[in-house]
Parts: structure tokens; sequence; C-alpha cells
């Protein structure tokens, strides 16, 4: 009887085991699925837009990093690292809503975007030739970013990603105001 007893109560201890396990398995399984569709929430402009300010990113600080290099201006490796944040910021949306990231396994110079591979090549050219040539090439890739930041903001619809365009924008304008400072000054 005792017996009986403590074999049914193994009995109900494995099953209470498989099912906390299966209830851990599927709250993984729900968690997941909140995740994709987070992602299929996005529109492809959100979507396409976070993919290219990723790397518009990238390339403002891959170009600063080889100015840096070049004239040994802290204007540039301040700003690289300020870039660097923005990079990552754009990162985690990418990672948070799913979507694949353009960046990954480049190295400095190297892109996804061909037409980005081709602004590293000519804007690095055009600032090497003088510092003065290097801070215009920093005031160009500001108000690139922030045009393309307006436009980016202009169809977002999740207010995480608005708040994150909202700061970058201010960081350019930052960076902007720190070049033509710089420029005035050269
Ligand atoms: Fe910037």
């Amino acid at each position: 009887m005792q017996n009986t007893f403590r074999i049914s109560m193994r009995k109900g201890l494995l099953v209470a085991g498989v099912v906390l396990l299966a209830a851990i398995m599927s709250l993984g399984l729900v968690l997941q699925a909140g995740g994709r569709v987070e992602a299929a929430g996005l529109t492809s402009a959100e979507k396409s837009w976070l993919t290219t300010l990723r790397e518009e990113e990238k390339l403002a600080r891959d170009v600063y990093l080889v100015l840096y290099e070049k004239w040994q201006k802290p204007i540039f490796s301040n700003i690289a690292a300020s870039e660097q944040r923005h990079m990552d910021a754009v990162k985690a949306l990418l990672v948070k809503y799913g979507v694949g990231d353009p960046a990954a396994g480049k190295g400095i110079g190297e892109f996804s975007n061909p037409a980005f591979r081709d602004l590293f090549v000519r804007l690095t050219a055009q600032g090497s030739t003088s510092l003065t040539e290097a801070l215009k090439v920093g005031v160009f890739i500001e108000e690139t970013d922030i045009e393309d930041l307006n436009a980016a903001l202009a169809v977002a619809t999740r207010p995480d990603i608005k708040r994150v365009y909202g700061n970058l924008l201010q960081g350019s304008y930052n960076h902007l105001d720190a070049f033509e400072a710089s420029l005035a000054k050269d």
C-alpha cells in the first residue's frame, strides 16, 4: 500500500515536471512569436530606412576614422566615437524588429550598399587632400545625414524608432556645428 503510494507520488512528480517543462517551452514560443509580430508590424519603408541608416552612420564613422588617421585632429576621433553609438542604436532596432544587419562582418570601408562604398572612396580621397577639405567632407556627411534622417522620420510610425532618429538628428546637428566652427577657424 505504501509502495503503491510512493509510486503514484513519483508518477505525480514526473507528470508535474513534464507539465512545467511544456509550460516553459510554450512560453518561449509565445515570446518568439511576439518578436515576429513586431517585425511584421514595420512598413517596408521603415525597414528600408533602418537598413540604409545603419550603413549611413557607418559611412560617417569610417570616413572620420580615416580622416583622423590622416590629420590627427580630435574632432574626427570624437565624432567617429559618436557615430559608433549611432550605429549601435540603429543596430538595436534592427535586432528588435528582426531585420538583417547590412553591416554585419564588414570592416572599415566595406558596405553592403555599393553607393556607400563609392561615397567612402570619394570622400576619403577628397578629405585627404587638405584639412579644410576634410572638414568640408564632415559638413557634407552631416548635411546628408540630416536630410535622410528627416526623410526617415517622415515615414516612421513606431515611437521607439522616432525616438532613436530624433537623437541621431540632434547628434548630426551637433556634428555639423562642430565641423562648421572648425572650418571658420581653419
Ligand atoms: Fe554625425
